[in-house]
């Protein structure tokens, strides 16, 4: 039976969030661990949207911050499938603080890779949808998670 594609946008999601007092560290900035739910989370429901199940993190690259965020702030989580295996898919999170009180520029926080298995009733692997690769762009992030993936399984063997 051949395999099912999907497109990337039927997947993707953004989401805003506005800082409020109980997202805050004791420094007055953004938590860092509230951002990397926010993020886990969005991963996952696009994980969801894509395989049409339940998914499971496997792991979450490159969360360095570039800039901290405020109290009142808008945080902007953008969301979306950059490739699939098998049973796992790649999904990348751009994090940004979008200046609402003037020209709505955005300001990247963060970019996360993070990577979702598909799984069963039974909480075992199963296969993925693939994505439809409509541009350049898409082809080229494509290109990139292979070699990311074959960074993390090499990291996995290597227990490092
Ligand atoms: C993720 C998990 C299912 C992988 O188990 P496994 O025995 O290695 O399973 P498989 O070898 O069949 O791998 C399944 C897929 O996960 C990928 N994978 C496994 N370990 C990975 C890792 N450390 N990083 C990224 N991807 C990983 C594999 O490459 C494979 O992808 P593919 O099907 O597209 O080729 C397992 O480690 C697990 O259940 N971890 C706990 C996840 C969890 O509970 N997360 C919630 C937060 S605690």
């Amino acid at each position: 039976m051949e395999r099912e594609t999907k497109k990337i946008s039927d997947s993707m999601i953004e989401h805003i969030y506005q800082v409020r007092p109980e997202h805050l560290n004791a420094a007055e900035r953004l938590f860092g661990g509230k951002l990397m739910e926010w993020i886990d989370e969005i991963a996952g429901m696009v994980g969801m949207r894509h395989s049409g199940g339940n998914v499971i993190t496997a792991s979450v690259d490159n969360l360095r911050f570039i800039r901290g965020a405020f109290q009142n702030d808008l945080i902007v989580l953008s969301a979306r499938v950059t490739y699939v295996g098998n049973s796992s898919m790649e999904v990348r999170v751009d994090t940004y603080v979008e200046d609402f009180e003037g020209n709505g520029a955005r300001k990247p926080i963060n970019r996360a890779y993070l990577t979702l298995v598909a799984v069963d009733s039974h909480g075992n692997p199963k296969q993925a949808p693939l994505i439809l690769l409509e541009t350049e762009g898409e082809r080229a992030e494509w290109e990139a998670a292979k070699k990311r993936k074959e960074l993390r399984n090499q990291r996995k063997i290597e227990g490092f």
